[in-house]
């Protein structure tokens, strides 16, 4: 078993490269966020997910301030959270790199006409609850009014690479 003597001890304002491996050794599922904004539909690649409250159904994500999708995110009255299967990892690549990848993959609009893109493990269709200022990102709250779920393999990020999980 490895000790407390392997361990790197830092201040995170001080060593910014270590402060990012760290947080990296936390492995996170994958989303994908849609709205839609003045410009028509918009998607953004996401680890920073959470579920915080079940009752009500609650999840939050951040989006970062430097993004140019933040404030279309931000005013959103509706936004939609897909969790990646295994086999998406172009998709996640393509909305880390644009807003309007959607030419990657088939989508339908939900009642809000946001768009529901195919083939992801679980889509959380939430009405924004709350947008919280946080240093260099925004937590946004989100109330989730319909979800869906599908049996398959995660996608998954740990430190800095993709992974595969086993099957639900
Ligand atoms: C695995 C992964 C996770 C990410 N998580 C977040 C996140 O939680 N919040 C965020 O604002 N951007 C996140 N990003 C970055 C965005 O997907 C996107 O690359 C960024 O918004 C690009 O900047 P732009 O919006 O100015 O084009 C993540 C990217 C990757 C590849």
């Amino acid at each position: 078993m490895s000790g407390s003597m392997n361990m790197h001890r830092f201040k995170p304002n001080e060593n910014v490269k270590d402060y990012r491996s760290a947080l990296g050794r936390f492995a996170t599922g994958i989303t994908v966020v849609t709205t839609v904004g003045p410009n028509g539909p918009i998607a953004i690649t996401v680890n920073s997910f959470a579920s915080v409250s079940l009752s009500p159904p609650l999840i939050l994500w951040s989006p970062n301030k430097s993004s140019k999708r933040h404030d279309t995110f931000v005013r959103a009255e509706n936004f939609v959270v897909h969790v990646l299967a295994a086999d998406q990892r172009e998709i996640c690549e393509a909305f880390a790199r644009s807003a309007f990848a959607f030419d990657k993959t088939p989508t339908h609009p939900n009642e809000n006409g946001i768009p529901i893109i195919s083939g992801c493990l679980a889509v959380f269709e939430c009405r924004k609850f709350a947008a919280f200022d946080a240093g260099d990102h925004t937590i946004l709250l989100g109330e989730v009014e319909n979800a869906s779920h599908r049996p398959g393999e995660a996608l998954v990020y740990a430190n800095g690479a993709y992974q595969q999980m086993p099957a639900a």
